[in-house]
């Protein structure tokens, strides 16, 4: 089985990478892809960049150029529902693109003809995540996150994704990845650690935590690939 493991960020990958020991870097559309065999499973791990379009981008080349058959993606988000607090995961049951607007037209925010406001994750990693959560004896919240070219740091703009979307967390990728892995019939994954609520104080937030609360979010994402592997 060959897995991608996917981050927005350098610091989002950099503790997967740790743990690989060695892997073998191949440049590609200019991006670097780090390939490793990890107790037994092929992994492909990257960083796209940040926003929906490196995310399209790197998401698509590791299923159709490396062959990955599942994706799990890591990294951090801006918390909305106030249940959540700097360092805590949330997995995705589903997704959406906040920033996705034809209303002119009567359509709803996040849809287009032919798509869907909401992607749904794959319940079977869904189930893992929490079979994973258990054994560590830690909680991992499940929500909508609702992804949009924006980092968010306004109490209107998040009230707004909240009012279309119930979103319960933001981010910038996982919804293009969520449309890329669902047209392609890829099993996917995503989870995030929070690093800041997309307040006012967001960016300050964000540049303090977002190193910490990646690592926890890809020690969770690497668990799961142990099991995966076995
Ligand atoms: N990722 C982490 N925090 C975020 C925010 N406030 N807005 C968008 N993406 C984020």
């Amino acid at each position: 089985m060959k897995i991608a493991i996917m981050g927005a960020m350098p610091e989002e990958i950099a503790p997967i990478l740790e743990k690989l020991g060695t892997y073998r870097t191949t440049e590609y559309a200019g991006n670097s892809y780090y390939e490793a065999s990890y107790n037994g499973v092929d992994l492909v791990v990257a960083y796209s960049k940040i926003g929906k379009v490196f995310s399209t981008l790197t998401a698509t080349t590791m299923i159709q150029h490396f062959g990955c058959e599942k994706l799990l993606f890591s990294g951090v988000a801006g918390g909305i529902n106030p249940t959540l607090k700097i360092g805590d995961l949330i997995v995705a049951t589903k997704l959406s693109q906040h920033d996705l607007d034809i209303t002119a037209f009567g359509h709803p925010m996040g849809f287009v003809p032919g798509g869907s406001v909401f992607v749904e994750s794959d319940k079977t990693l869904i189930e893992l995540s929490k079979e994973v959560a258990k054994e560590l004896g830690k909680t991992v919240q499940e929500g909508v996150i609702a992804t949009g070219d924006q980092f968010v740091h306004d109490e209107t703009v998040k009230n707004n994704i909240v009012k279309h979307f119930n979103a319960d967390a933001l981010e910038m990728e996982g919804g293009s990845v969520a449309v890329v892995c669902n047209a392609m019939d890829i099993p996917f994954f995503i989870l995030r650690a929070i690093s800041d609520t997309a307040d006012t104080d967001a960016s300050f937030s964000f540049d303090e935590f977002m190193e910490s609360s990646a690592i926890i979010s890809a020690e969770f994402v690497m668990k799961m690939v142990d099991r995966l592997a076995k």
